[in-house]
């Protein structure tokens, strides 16, 4: 019997930006062992699903052309495959999908359930899959590099946080106010009053002098500077770290390397740590549960058909979305 099909968004080697994106009808997967089926409701874009297809990532990601890129998906359990058995038909999800393999761009994609979560009715299917990748990376940030505790009773300190509108940043100037924190913010002029009824203490403007300087207008010193801005270098961050002030650097560059080595090897006080998220289920369950309870919450750039995966991935390239690109589907 011929396999059911689905419409699904792919690629077929390196390069091509949203050119190279084909839509095609391909067979439903098949849950493997320890595998569910889930029909998928929304995913969000982040700026790896396009470095991947880039080659940014070679030789790891992806392991194979064709390739239905993006990781981040909400959707329904509707089959469990033989071993698989958290999860039942009809349960609610979030998931962050595995890098290798990808699927997000698709009717249906299956997973394991390592790094899937309910999905309580309170939280939409765009922001639960809004969460994985950002909120993930905001809360490694913050709670395991930062020493943050995000019930507020750990000490005080100044946090900066670079690109704070965009879908990393804005997660963690939620985050860092939940720690009971001091959160100075960079973003676009634009973006200002958003970012500050985020929480944001003090907010520049980037494109300004004092904002390009990282400069605190209240004077202050910074603790932790989480970077979500590619290409600031550490001689603009060192004046603004207090003594023992460290730089947990997501966007990090060849320079961001070396400069982590050199502090490193000269024992400096003041650090720079570059930062690759490791996903782990039960973190983004909390985050789950503080969307949930309104303690956190998504901004969505803007909402695309899968038949409009093109426009929503030139977004993503162009570097200039406010919180989250959406796909419905
Ligand atoms: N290491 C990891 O494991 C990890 C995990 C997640 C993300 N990342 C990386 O972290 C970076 C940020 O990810 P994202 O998802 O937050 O990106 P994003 O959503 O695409 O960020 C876009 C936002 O950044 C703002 N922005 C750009 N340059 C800025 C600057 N110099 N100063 C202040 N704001 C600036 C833009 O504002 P304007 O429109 O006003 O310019 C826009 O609102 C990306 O390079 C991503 O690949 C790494």
């Amino acid at each position: 019997m011929a396999a059911k099909l689905m419409h699904a968004v792919q690629y077929d080697s390196y390069g091509g930006g949203a050119a190279g994106l084909k839509h095609v009808e391909v067979p439903i997967p098949a849950p493997k062992k320890n595998e569910v089926l889930l029909k998928l409701e929304a995913a969000s874009l982040n700026p790896v699903d396009w470095k991947i297809q880039k080659g940014e990532l070679r030789p790891l990601f992806p392991r194979k052309f064709p390739q239905i890129p993006v990781t981040d998906v909400a959707g329904e359990v509707v089959e469990v495959g033989q071993g698989a058995k958290k999860f039942k038909v009809g349960d609610k999800v979030v998931v962050l999908l595995s890098h290798f393999s990808g699927g997000g761009l698709a009717e249906f994609a299956v997973t394991t359930e390592r790094l899937m979560v309910a999905r309580p009715p309170e939280v939409s299917a765009a922001e639960g899959a809004c969460l994985p990748v950002a909120g993930l990376t905001a809360h490694q940030a913050l709670t395991h590099c930062a020493g943050i505790k995000l019930d507020g009773t750990g000490q005080n300190k100044n946090i900066l946080i670079t690109a704070a509108s965009g879908g990393v940043g804005h997660y963690a100037v939620q985050l860092a106010k939940l720690g009971n924190t001091h959160v100075t913010a960079t973003c676009g002029a634009r973006n200002i009053e958003l970012v500050k009824s985020l929480g944001a203490d003090e907010v520049l403007d980037y494109k300004t002098e004092d904002g390009a300087a990282l400069k605190s207008p209240s004077g202050r010193k910074y603790d932790f500077v989480i970077n979500c801005a590619k290409g600031i270098p550490w001689s603009t961050f060192e004046p603004s770290l207090s003594a023992k002030g460290k730089v947990i650097d997501i966007a990090p560059t060849t320079s961001s390397f070396a400069t982590f080595v050199v502090k490193k090897l000269t024992f400096s006080k003041k650090q720079l740590v570059p930062l690759l998220m490791i996903p782990k289920g039960g973190k983004l369950e909390c985050l789950v549960s503080l969307v949930k309870e309104k303690k956190l919450k998504a901004v969505i750039d803007s909402t695309h058909s899968l038949s409009q995966a093109e426009d929503a991935w030139i977004k993503s390239i162009e570097g200039h979305a406010t919180g989250k690109i959406i796909l419905e589907l």
